[in-house]
């Protein structure tokens, strides 16, 4: 009553991770105890659901900033900033404009932002890239519009010796004109070009709680540093062709007030398509990195 549960893994979803959580109403502050085994969870299965939280933007945020320091959405996109419908303590991830309206087919953001649907990691553009990431599910569309994760660490263990070997030291370059320029996407103005300059990120992480291995990837990796570019791109989609195999993949279907919290520092994700004419109002607070991954021992 008014010493609350526990938040408890119910069920592990997905084929090697991703977990249901029972027991956290965040409209309610979070105790000591339920920041622990929240982390706990994260460290464990990667990937967290929690179903019905019915709450607004100031309660995602609590919620949020009780696990830890919020990364901000500025620049990330091609919304300009006068065109903001959040906060830049949120990612806008709807398709939705300034007066809640969806953007048209060809607009210009809806096409940078369907860069969601190829396999990626949250913020890999970003010389510290994001930790968690927390999506909430305020509106969703009739059919479709799925979210797919797969675990990082998994695909790692998989390789055998000698691909680990060659993975293991290896630097990519990550840029958000990489992903899109993969779906042909590339009439970038100067501005932004400078914007999403590349920044470098090891192919291979040791997560720092449990010291287990992961492939780094993200569709903003575009090249690895000493290797020719097409060679660097086939070898890039070959790693993401293994590490995407249904045996490394949750695929979540949304229903409204679910939020769904990820490890980016290794799991990939990606959304579905669904009817571009239909709102879909997704909100996603993110936790920053708390160090470049260059920099960190493999
Ligand atoms: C994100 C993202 C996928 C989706 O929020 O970072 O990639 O299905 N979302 O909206
Ligand atoms: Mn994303």
């Amino acid at each position: 009553m008014d010493n609350p549960a526990m938040p408890v893994i119910t069920r592990q979803i997905g084929p090697c991770f991703a977990a249901e959580v029972e027991g956290v109403d965040m409209t309610k502050p979070l105790s000591p105890d339920d920041v622990a085994a929240i982390h706990a969870g994260m460290d464990m299965y990667a990937v967290l659901v929690f179903h019905d939280q019915r709450i607004d933007d100031e309660q995602q945020l609590a919620f949020s900033r009780s696990l830890g320091e919020l990364e901000h959405a500025i620049g990330t996109s091609l919304r300009a900033p006068e065109e903001y419908r959040l906060p830049t303590t949120f990612a806008d991830v709807s398709n939705l404009d300034k007066d809640h309206k969806v953007f048209a087919r060809d607009d210009r953001r809806r096409l940078f932002a369907i860069g969601n649907r190829l396999w990626h990691s949250d913020s890999s553009f970003k010389p510290i890239p994001a930790k968690y990431s927390l999506l909430h599910a305020r509106s969703i569309p009739s059919k479709g519009g799925n979210t797919e994760f797969a675990d990082m660490r998994a695909a790692y263990d998989a390789f055998d010796d000698g691909t680990k070997a060659e993975v293991e030291d290896l630097i990519c370059e990550h840029s958000q004109l990489f992903s899109r320029q993969q779906l042909g996407f590339t009439d970038f103005t100067d501005e932004e070009r400078a914007r999403f300059e590349p920044v470098r990120q090891r192919l291979v992480r040791t997560h720092p709680a449990t010291g287990r291995k992961s492939l780094y990837l993200s569709s903003h990796a575009g090249g690895i540093l000493g290797w020719p570019v097409p060679e660097a791109r086939a070898f890039l989609r070959d790693l993401v062709e293994h590490a995407t195999q249904r045996q490394f993949v949750y695929t979540h279907t949304w229903r409204v007030g679910d939020l769904v919290m990820w490890d980016n520092r290794r799991t990939m994700h990606r959304a579905r398509p669904f009817p571009a004419h239909e709102p879909r109002d997704m909100r996603r607070t993110t936790l920053a990195g708390d160090q470049p991954t260059v920099t960190q021992v493999a």
